[in-house]
């Protein structure tokens, strides 16, 4: 278990990290998400030993380790850089830390092919130079590297961000089964909602040196705890007040009418359903991706985007006109 306590991080005389409170349970695939800049990378660096905090604690299994030296602690980290050595191959690089460790050199040998097996790394890629491979080698072999080490945490930082889309999502199926398998404690840092609601049994999103939410992705995507982080994860409508009052009026719903409504897009029904409001608007304009529609439609005197699936209908045209309804249940609003 890994828990941060009040922990204020500082760069001179910045505050990165305010009273950062957090309980990580063993085993948890746990992600940091959050914009550029809000201190993800500065807190997982705090955990791993690269920042020390001006104050708080950082405990793992209830040992106070806020102080403690890098090596010490025992967690791997992969960098958003692969940060392989260049010049040596894919097996030198795995067996690295076995080395400086001075493990016989049967030992190492088992255990990087033992880890290479696991991560799908052939033999003869392990007699590979690095600077040969491409980027989604070459960031297995940096998760390699630190997974052979057997740490207690693994620390991923932005892992995927350098590879392609494609790339992207085979390797993040991959990394969830590794994860699966070794039952690793896993911090996952990202900027990408999409990839946080993938991999995590919990995610953070952190907003300006704060935690805004902790929770499931289903949470976090469903029950929003405020305007922040429901307009990053997912696609959202902004409702106001003429829409919210015809809403009410409908359903005898209390949504208040001096706040903005927030609503998912794909919560906006193209289908009649109990206990929704039927409204009415013009198409404005259409995206279609062969799987969905998106429309940008005018009504109630604002735009709203609806989605709607493929069904083998014609789709609307822009200037047509379009029936859509609103559950009140689906709204969510801040003060
Ligand atoms: N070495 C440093 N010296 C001074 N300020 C820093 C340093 N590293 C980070 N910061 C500042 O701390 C804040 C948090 O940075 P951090 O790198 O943790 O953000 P991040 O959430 O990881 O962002 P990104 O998604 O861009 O990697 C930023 O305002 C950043 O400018
Ligand atoms: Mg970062």
């Amino acid at each position: 278990m890994i828990e941060f306590k009040h922990v204020d991080i500082k760069y001179g005389d910045f505050t990165a990290i305010k009273d950062l409170n957090l309980t990580i349970s063993a085993g948890e695939f746990f992600t940091f998400l959050g914009p550029s800049g809000c201190g993800k990378t500065t807190t997982l660096r705090a955990l791993v030993g690269f920042n020390i905090p001006a104050s708080g604690q950082i405990l793992v299994d209830g040992k106070d380790i806020t102080r403690e030296s890098v090596e010490k602690r025992q967690i791997g980290m992969v960098f958003q850089s692969y940060a392989l050595f260049p010049t040596m191959t894919v097996y030198e690089n795995i067996a690295f830390g076995l080395k400086v460790r001075k493990l016989p050199k049967d030992e190492i040998d088992r255990q990087v092919n033992q880890v290479a097996e696991k991560i799908r790394i052939s033999s003869q890629q392990l007699k590979r130079n690095v600077a040969e491979l491409s980027g989604g080698q070459q960031q297995r072999i940096a998760l390699a590297r630190a997974i052979v080490q057997e740490p207690k945490i693994l620390c991923l930082d932005e892992p995927l961000s350098n590879l392609d889309a494609k790339l992207r999502i085979s390797l993040r199926s991959e990394l969830k089964r590794l994860q699966r398998d070794l039952k690793i404690t896993t911090l996952y840092v990202t900027h990408d909602q999409d990839e946080a609601m993938n991999l995590s049994d919990r995610i953070a999103v952190f907003n300006n040196g704060y935690i805004e939410q902790v929770g499931t992705p289903y949470d976090i995507y469903n029950h929003s705890r405020s305007e922040f982080v429901c307009d990053f994860i997912g696609d959202i409508n902004r409702l106001e007040a003429a829409m919210l009052s015809d809403i009410n009026r409908q359903t005898g719903a209390s949504l208040k009418e001096n706040l903005t409504g927030f609503i998912r897009i794909e919560r906006v029904l193209s289908l009649e359903k109990p206990h929704t409001a039927r409204l009415k608007g013009t198409v404005e304009d259409l995206e279609y991706n062969g799987m969905l529609a998106k429309y940008t439609v005018h009504a109630c005197g604002q735009t709203i985007k609806i989605v709607e699936k493929n069904d083998g209908r014609e789709f609307f045209r822009p200037g047509q006109e379009i029936i859509f309804y609103i559950s009140p249940d689906d709204i969510m609003q801040y003060q």
